[in-house]
């Protein structure tokens, strides 16, 4: 497939992205790559983030870190600045998730979630803070429409996700001042990734999940790297505080083949 985006809209700059061992976040990190970025990328396995990078090619390093962990992030952001500087784009993107109903859940597994999903949000984002480049940095985070429509089977992610909404928001208005822009990316359904393995149980519910959705499709890896990389630029410069969905038109509501059948007078 042709690039849809100016080869050179990243160059010289130092990208951050955490979670990218694999799926959305992986792309999104060769995105910024292939767009001229220094890029450093983490999560928790060794072996899938030394192979993380390997694929991004380039100057791209890593480091195994638990985004739960605040010590391991700001060790990982530290050893980011002085590998390439000051750091122009972070993007926090792990998470955990699986399907159970409340009752069928612990108080850690509930935890589990949150502390992946909300705090690692939080301690990616604040720890990045004395590093990075100000003004002119850029903080992109990856949350769900589960932040704002509650769903069966995800008390955990739904909890978690509208965490990652608000702290998207709050840091906006505390950072905005020193130029630092904080926004969040709300995919829909994504195809060929570990999150809709997760949550699709078979090629029903797939068929009919697409049935819902006004774009009558899922998303692909692409169509979220793409919004990250004119999040990450300078083409967004006045945008801070946004909650961009790039689902399709999930987050309206169901769009189902029902309301189709409806004659026009
Ligand atoms: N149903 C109910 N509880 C579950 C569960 C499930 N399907 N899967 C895990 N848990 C519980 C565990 O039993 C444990 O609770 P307990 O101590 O009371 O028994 C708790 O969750 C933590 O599990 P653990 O396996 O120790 O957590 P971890 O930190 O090693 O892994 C997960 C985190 C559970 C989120 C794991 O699925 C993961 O690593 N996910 C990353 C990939 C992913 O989810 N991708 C999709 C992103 S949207
Ligand atoms: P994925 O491939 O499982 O990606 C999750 C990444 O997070 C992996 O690289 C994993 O690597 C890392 N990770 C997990 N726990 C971590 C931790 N504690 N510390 C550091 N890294 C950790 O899933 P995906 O489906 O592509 O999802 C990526 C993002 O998109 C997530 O934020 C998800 O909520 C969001 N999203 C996805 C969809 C979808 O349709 N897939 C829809 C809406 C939102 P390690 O295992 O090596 O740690």
């Amino acid at each position: 497939m042709a690039e849809t985006f100016q080869p050179d809209l990243l160059a010289g700059k130092v990208a951050f992205v955490a979670g990218a061992s694999s799926g959305i976040n992986l792309r999104i990190a060769q995105r910024y790559a292939a767009a001229g970025a220094k890029v450093m990328v983490i999560s928790r396995s060794e072996e899938k983030i030394a192979a993380a990078a390997a694929s991004i090619g380039g100057d791209a390093i890593s480091m195994a870190c638990d985004v739960r962990d605040y010590a391991k992030v700001a060790e990982a952001f530290a050893r980011c600045r002085d590998a390439f500087g000051e750091i122009d784009i972070v993007l926090s993107g792990a998470a955990g998730n699986f399907l159970a109903p409340a009752l069928g859940m612990s108080a850690n597994a509930f935890k589990t979630v949150i502390d992946i999903d909300l705090l690692g949000t939080f301690n990616v984002l604040h720890a990045s803070y004395q590093h990075l480049r100000k003004p002119g940095a850029s903080l992109v985070s990856i949350t769900a429409g589960q932040a704002v429509r509650p769903m069966m089977y995800q008390i955990h992610a739904c909890a978690a996700k509208a965490g990652v909404n608000q702290v998207t928001k709050c840091l906006a208005m505390e950072w905005g001042p020193a130029g630092v822009r904080v926004n969040a990316v709300s995919p829909g359904p994504i195809g060929d990734t570990e999150g809709m393995a997760r949550l699709a149980p078979n090629e029903d519910y797939v068929k009919s999940s697409k049935s819902r959705i006004p774009l009558r499709d899922w998303g692909t890896k692409d169509d979220i790297a793409d919004a990250c990389l004119w999040l990450a630029s300078d083409a967004s410069r006045y945008v801070t505080g946004a909650i961009i969905n790039v689902d399709g038109g999930s987050e309206l509501g169901d769009a189902g083949g029902d309301a189709l059948t409806v004659a026009p007078r």
